[in-house]
């Protein structure tokens, strides 16, 4: 049984780009019954980023409603909310007294970010330092992450190695487990789908919004409704694909290329496809945040199990260091 961990920062609502590539990925994982899985939404790390209160509450209980409406089952995992487990912060001070301050300085989450964001602040600089603590206060064997968190991943493992060399075996080494779905989302626009390029579907919206942002939002080019379509160069189609059956995206497929099919059409299609598929998703999604009360359960109930390993490996750390 390996123990396995990942979080998520929490920036709104995850669109379907998010759900597609990570989520959904994460859950299957996180389900598996030959995993010992841990979850969760990292808001101490938001803090980065947004200082409205409101905001930060809301964005943590909407992440955990689309975890929950996606199917992730709480009673197998350990899912809960970071700043429930205030440990963290305790290891992350530990872990950035080993840790060289020019590395910090080299972080892509720092160097890239601290040009363009008004909000230049320490926590963005000792952000990796806090991301290893969420993952060494747990012994985590995996983290699953996507590709940019490689980085993190290696000064995870580089600030482990030191602090046992030091102190000796102190730390579990944890792997990288790279998703292997490197399933691209087009956005509206034909680019990568992501929040900061304005290019998202939300699938937890009403159909009527739904049906606004694909007909209005999505680009086609401007071929005749008679005309033979490549299917593989349209947004529409590819992201018919990504939520469709097999069968059906090859009818499109099929129909565009035979012409008399138009974008249309295609956009008729993806519309119910986005709202027939995630219907079940949605309406759980919805009734959620309607009852933050059963989040709050749910999460309650993960982070006083993750106290318990959190406080065992914490002293373990303190004696240690001589504390
Ligand atoms: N930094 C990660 C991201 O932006 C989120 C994260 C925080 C994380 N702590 C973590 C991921 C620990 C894996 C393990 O996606």
């Amino acid at each position: 049984m390996a123990r396995i961990l990942t979080g998520v920062q929490s920036t709104g609502t995850p669109h379907l780009g998010n759900v597609l590539g990570a989520i959904k990925p994460a859950i299957e994982l996180a389900n598996d019954p030959a995993n010992d899985s841990y979850l969760f939404i990292a808001d101490l790390h938001s803090l980065t980023q947004i200082k409205d209160g409101n905001l930060l509450r809301n964005n943590t209980y909407a992440a955990a409603a689309t975890w929950i409406a996606c199917g992730l089952d709480t009673s197998r995992s350990v899912f809960y909310r970071q700043s429930d487990v205030p440990e963290v912060t305790e290891l992350a001070w530990y872990l950035q007294c080993m840790f060289p301050y020019s590395r910090l300085g080299l972080a892509h989450s720092f160097k890239d970010k601290s040009g363009r964001l008004e909000d230049v602040n320490a926590g963005l600089f000792g952000y990796p330092m806090l991301m290893a603590a969420d993952i060494l206060l747990y012994d985590a064997e995996k983290v699953p992450v996507g590709k940019d968190q490689m980085q993190h991943l290696e000064m995870t493992r580089d600030v482990a190695s030191r602090f046992n060399h030091k102190f000796g075996e102190t730390f579990v080494l944890p792997e990288v487990l790279t998703r292997e779905s490197t399933m691209y989302v087009p956005g509206t626009n034909g680019g990568k789908m992501s929040k900061s390029q304005g290019n998202t579907i939300n699938i937890f919206d009403d159909p009527k919004t739904l049906k606004k942002v694909i007909n209005k939002e999505i680009i086609t080019d401007a071929t005749p409704l008679e005309d033979p379509k490549n299917p593989n160069s349209s947004v529409v189609y590819n992201l018919f694909k990504l939520v469709s059956s097999e069968n059906d995206a090859l009818e499109m497929a099929n129909a565009l290329r035979a012409g008399g099919y138009g974008w249309g059409h295609a956009k008729k299609a993806l519309l119910e496809a986005i709202v027939d598929g995630y219907a079940s998703e949605r309406s759980r999604f919805n009734e959620l945040m309607a009852n933050r009360e059963e989040i709050d359960f749910a999460l309650a109930q993960g982070s006083a199990r993750a106290r318990v390993v959190a406080s065992d490996v914490l002293s373990r750390v303190r004696s240690k260091i001589g504390y």
